[in-house]
């Protein structure tokens, strides 16, 4: 399945929690990556400067390049008020714009670019699995927050913007991703194991709601089959095969780190929690019940297609980088 020769890879918003997984991973086997970001910060690759807006000199890196990923966006680990909710949208589009116009305008454009978008495009599912066939976009869903609509807005704009721009050279994927879990500081993972670690690791609310997730030693497997399999193009769910609902995913988790209790977290807890923590309970309390039919029927084969094998796994990785050990 692996890449055969060093390539030219260029990663937009690769100074984040995944672009650092990714560019790490490409410049350990040898490929040649750039990072697009903001600000220079100190890496082993080479950085690119760019205000997410303008074609500038950074779209040189692209002219030339085998392979673009966009990951750029601002966080959406914040409240939904006017101002984070123009920045959660206009960073998205703003910065997908900007790549299809410098690869458009490339003497030699990438042959693929992959564009993030998220595996949240999907309704609020706890009945039935969303693939990419016969999974239904949300946003008409009755009975739900408005926050929840606001990101079905941001990613249903994110990726028309992507597929509207005119790069008949390019292979273009929308990777519709779930909850991306590795044991890099301040991720999601290092993130709710926190919670575990000081006993509030319990479901969410009626724990009925399905998490989406994939391990990120999957997720880098998955773009480097992507890069191979040349047939594959469009919306890809990158996300395990296997959804579960949070009471079992987090109790899993509380498994895995030897803490067998964990307090619960209902639904007005998590509301006055998410007040303090300045954030939103649609990232917990919403049912992302995604499958990755297309990457299956090519034939990628997941390592870790279980959350328990999984879990153990992130929790053994999580205490190696910090010393620490769970209590078994
Ligand atoms: N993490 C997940 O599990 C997950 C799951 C599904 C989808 N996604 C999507 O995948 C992408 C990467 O996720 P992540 O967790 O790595 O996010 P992250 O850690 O927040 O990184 C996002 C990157 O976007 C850049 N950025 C932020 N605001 C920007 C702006 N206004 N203009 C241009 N660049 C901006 C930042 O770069 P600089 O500040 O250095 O410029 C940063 O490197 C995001 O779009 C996210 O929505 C992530």
């Amino acid at each position: 399945m692996g890449i055969s020769k060093p390539l030219r890879i260029v990663i937009a918003g690769g100074s984040g929690q995944v672009g650092r997984m990714l560019a790490r991973h490409f410049h350990g086997c040898g490929h040649a990556v750039t990072v697009i970001a903001r600000h220079v910060s100190p890496s082993q690759w080479r950085t690119a400067l760019w205000n997410g807006r303008d074609l500038d000199s950074w779209s040189r890196d692209i002219d030339g390049a085998d392979v673009m990923i966009n990951l750029a966006g601002r966080s959406v680990n914040c409240r939904y008020n006017e101002k984070n909710r123009r920045e959660i949208m206009e960073s998205r589009v703003q910065t997908t714009r900007v790549i299809g116009r410098a690869i458009a305008a490339a003497a030699q454009p990438p042959p693929l670019w992959m564009n993030a978008s998220t595996a949240t495009i999907y309704r609020h599912a706890l009945d039935r699995n969303m693939d990419e066939a016969t999974g239904e976009i949300g946003g008409n869903e009755p009975d739900v927050p408005s926050t929840w609509r606001f990101s079905i807005d941001v990613a249903t704009a994110w990726e028309r913007v992507f597929t509207e721009a005119t790069t008949p050279q390019t292979r273009k994927i929308a990777l519709r991703s779930a909850m991306i879990m590795y044991p890099s500081r301040g991720g999601i993972f290092d993130t709710l194991l926190r919670l575990v670690r000081i006993g509030l690791g319990g479901q969410a609310g009626s724990g009925d709601q399905f998490v989406s997730w994939i391990h990120g030693v999957d997720f880098i497997r998955a773009i480097e089959f992507l890069i191979a399999h040349e047939e594959l193009d469009g919306t890809i769910n990158v996300s395990s095969p296997h959804p579960l609902p949070d009471r079992d995913f987090m109790r899993a988790l509380r498994r895995a780190w030897g803490a067998p209790i964990g307090l619960l977290a209902t639904r007005w807890m998590l509301e006055i929690g998410a007040m303090l923590l300045r954030t939103e309970t649609e990232l917990i309390l919403k049912s992302r019940r995604v499958v990755p039919a297309r990457l299956l029927d090519a034939g990628f084969e997941f390592q870790f297609p279980q959350w328990p094998e999984a879990v153990q796994d992130l929790v053994r990785r999580w205490s190696e980088h910090r010393g620490q050990r769970a209590e078994k």
